[in-house]
């Protein structure tokens, strides 16, 4: 896919197609005062004038609600053959996250319709309350995301052939740069996002932790991120006994993944990113149950989503000090690997019981913990597929944060809002941290009950945090499969969630 922008006049620009967004009138906007509440429902048409605005104004078929698709073949207005209408709704509940969703669907007409290069008349969007440049990132954040395919495995002939051209048409050449600016840093947070989402629909054996430090350092090329992968001898070296423990049952060995990207001042402290990088979760002796098991190749989408959100940090070439830290292994079951009861010690000195071993992510996220905290850093921000229990709890619509920073938690929610993802607050309790007491060492790596799973598992990932203010993202739920929430996500597959919400929130630093 390819987005444009054009400085011609709707009229000169010699596309095919058009598109143009139709809004319908609230009663509040239309009317002034009693007796005017008929006024409610009508069609609104902004930014267009004579033969395009008078057809959809007297178009009957046409409402202008929201959802609406209406082609018109032939249509013959204004130099175009056809013209593609989108209805809004009213505008006052129309928000910027409604027109990415609204632009996935949009792509998936465009497929089905075969249209192959249009026009896009952004001054018809001029009821939504935002800038030239705020519309047109969201709708390239909307239109790239809604692009991505997984196909690398599909023959050549199987895979659809994509090509579809959009140009951003706007009412001024002033307007045409901030357009332009609005293209280029949303289509740089889509591609993130689909670089993320790549990452964690390879699967296990494509995608193992030697070839995820691979396509980091491959992705890093040309940016001003600095990448360092520590291997098995310098992750031994740094006592990282979680992250030897997990990846011993696989003759895949364990990798730890360091960006570092500098875009302020040397004497700012960075903004921290922590990722569970499990690039296959067989369970390991604590075995998973057979069907689904195939799913367990998304256990990495912590770390591939911060990993995505580093790379738009340091292409949009923002003005703040970040850094990722991603422990990436498998967790299998092979002669070498953790049994159940097993004792692990962490970098900081913490002995772990290990109860399951399947309770595997907070075992190579707690050195990876450790090590962020020896940077002093701002903030700390993790992101993992954390807990089954998560699912449970919230589903595929809101990621589950735990926070010890009450400031932290604004910041978060702000950006969240601000990225147009969903998060909701989860407790950080000290009931739970009873629970994770050791029998025969410092801490354990299940609660002693099945009761509030992911809140136990973030309480232990605390112990490794000390002061720092920290978030844990327990992605779990939102991580993969959550297209029946948002269209602009794939249906299966990764989602790539949190890579907006992390750029945003590394602006508050
Ligand atoms: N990777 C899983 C968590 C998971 C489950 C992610 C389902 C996505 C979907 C994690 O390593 C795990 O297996 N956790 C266990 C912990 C339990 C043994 C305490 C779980 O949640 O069942
Ligand atoms: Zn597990
Ligand atoms: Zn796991």
């Amino acid at each position: 896919m390819n987005l444009k922008v054009s400085r011609k006049t709707i009229e000169n620009t010699q596309l095919n197609t058009l598109i143009v967004f139709v809004n319908k009138s609230s009663e509040k906007s239309a009317g002034k005062g009693r007796g005017s509440a008929a006024k409610k429902g009508t069609k609104l048409v902004t930014g267009l004038k004579d033969e395009i605005k008078d057809f959809l104004l007297n178009e009957e078929t046409i409402s202008g609600e929201k959802g609406e698709f209406q082609l018109y073949r032939n249509a013959e207005l204004a130099g175009y053959k056809n013209l593609l209408v989108v209805g809004l709704g009213e505008a006052a509940s129309f928000g910027l996250e409604d027109l990415r969703i609204t632009s996935a669907k949009l792509l998936g007409r465009l497929r089905s319709s075969k249209i192959k290069e249009c026009g896009l008349a952004l001054d018809t969007l001029g009821k939504v309350s935002a800038k030239a440049d705020v519309l047109s990132k969201a709708l390239a954040e909307g239109l790239t995301m809604s692009s991505y395919r997984f196909d690398d495995y599909k023959k050549k002939d199987e895979k659809e052939k994509e090509g579809i051209e959009i140009t951003f048409i706007s009412s001024s050449p002033q307007k045409a740069t901030a357009v332009k600016k609005g293209l280029d840093e949303g289509g740089t947070i889509g591609e993130a996002v689909n670089f993320s989402r790549r990452l964690g629909d390879k699967p296990g054996n494509k995608m193992t932790p030697t070839l995820l430090a691979k396509a980091v350092q491959e992705a890093a090329k040309g940016s001003k991120l600095k990448v360092t992968v520590w291997e098995k001898a310098e992750i031994k070296k740094h006592k990282m006994g979680g992250l030897l423990g997990v990846a011993a049952g696989s003759d895949q060995d364990p990798r730890l993944i360091i960006m570092e990207y500098k875009g302020a001042a040397a004497s700012k402290k960075p903004l921290c990113f922590v990722g569970k990088g499990l690039t296959f979760d067989s369970g390991g002796i604590s075995l998973k149950p057979g069907p689904g098991m195939e799913d367990m190749k998304y256990d990495m989408c912590g770390g591939a989503n911060v990993i995505g959100a580093m790379l738009a940090i340091a292409r949009l070439k923002l003005k703040v000090n970040v850094m990722a830290i991603v422990p990436a292994s498998e967790n299998m079951p092979g002669p070498s690997a953790n049994k159940p009861g097993d004792i692990l010690t962490a970098m900081d000195g913490t002995t772990i019981e290990v109860n399951n071993t399947d309770a595997e992510g907070r075992l190579i996220l707690a050195d990876a913990l450790c090590y962020a905290v020896t940077k002093k850093p701002a903030a700390i921000v993790d992101a993992a597929t954390l807990t089954g229990a998560m699912v449970i709890a919230l589903g595929s619509s809101h990621t589950g944060v735990y926070t010890n920073s009450e400031r932290l938690w604004g910041k978060v929610s702000a950006a969240a809002s601000r990225a147009g993802e969903s998060v909701w607050q989860m407790p950080v309790c000290d009931d739970h941290k009873k629970d994770i007491k050791g029998i025969y060492a410092d801490i354990a790596n299940t609660g002693c009950s099945r009761e509030a799973g992911s809140a136990t598992a973030a309480v232990f990932l605390k112990h490794f945090i000390g002061d720092t203010p920290w978030a844990h993202f327990d992605i779990a739920g939102t991580a993969w499969h959550a297209g029946k929430r948002k269209a602009y996500h794939p249906q299966k597959g990764a989602s790539g969630v949190m890579v907006r919400t992390f750029v945003e929130l590394s602006k508050s630093y």
